[in-house]
């Protein structure tokens, strides 16, 4: 039996607000939200609790034997597994943005990544944000969404966020850490961030979070409407 699933791609820089928007677009349209930043996070976990530096190509590509990374739904909130442990607290620290940013450009890290999304897409309906899920894991996707703002209002966003944990860090901080990330995802060799050509492009620069879910999903929900099923 064909099992016929849906899945919407939303691709963007850090920061954009693709996590939020996602999660929501896909609690109101019933299906599975996978972030798939998350699993580039537990590698760069992984890589910086063996000590090793992200950096160093031979050294992670090794480290991927050691590594076993897994996702899991609980009340359909996904956790991520690095060796068998919830890790999905502590890869937000700040200093595992910058390593999950630095393995990313790595091809071997991309690779054990790719089966493990792409199956996710095959079994359910999935919102599945990264950076290249458009051009790269899903480019048949339903729909395709490349999300951004500007780097400053991304590094607002971000510090507020950070202030609200406790963190302790400056704005600009913030929002070199921001550019730094822009131009390691957009610069990198393999899959590098970009809009894929058939992708929708959504601006959040000056709107509301509620206006941007509102966004995403009118236009998500457009687009599945015109798609014909056979
Ligand atoms: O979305 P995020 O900030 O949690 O992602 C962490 C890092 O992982 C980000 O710097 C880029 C990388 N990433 C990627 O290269 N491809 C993806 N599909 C998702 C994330």
């Amino acid at each position: 039996m064909v099992i016929l699933v849906k899945a919407i791609a939303i691709d963007g820089p850090a920061g954009a607000g693709k996590s939020t928007i996602a999660r929501a677009v896909a609690q109101a349209m019933g299906y599975i939200y996978v972030d798939t930043g998350a699993l580039y996070r537990a590698i760069g976990l992984g890589v910086c609790l063996l000590g090793l530096d992200p950096h160093n190509e031979k050294d992670v590509t090794d480290a991927l034997d050691s590594i076993t990374v897994t996702l899991r739904f609980v009340e359909g909130e996904q956790r991520v597994f690095l060796n068998g442990h919830d890790v999905s607290g502590e890869i937000r620290q700040p200093q595992i943005s910058m390593a999950a940013s630095q393995v990313a450009s790595i091809g071997a890290v991309r690779e054990f990544l790719f089966s493990l999304q792409k199956d996710m897409a095959k079994k359910n309906n999935v919102v599945m944000d990264g950076r290249d899920i458009g051009t790269v894991v899903l480019p048949q996707a339903d729909v395709k969404i490349f999300l951004t703002a500007s780097p400053e209002e991304r590094a607002q966003r971000r510090y507020d966020e950070l202030m609200l944990k406790g963190e302790k860090t400056t704005y600009e901080e913030v929002l070199a850490d921001v550019k730094q990330r822009d131009y390691n995802d957009t610069h990198r060799d393999i899959s590098p961030l970009r809009q894929a050509q058939d992708a929708i492009l959504v601006d959040t620069t000056g709107i509301t979070l509620e206006q941007s879910i509102q966004k995403v999903h009118d236009t998500a929900v457009q687009k599945l409407s015109t798609q014909t099923s056979c």
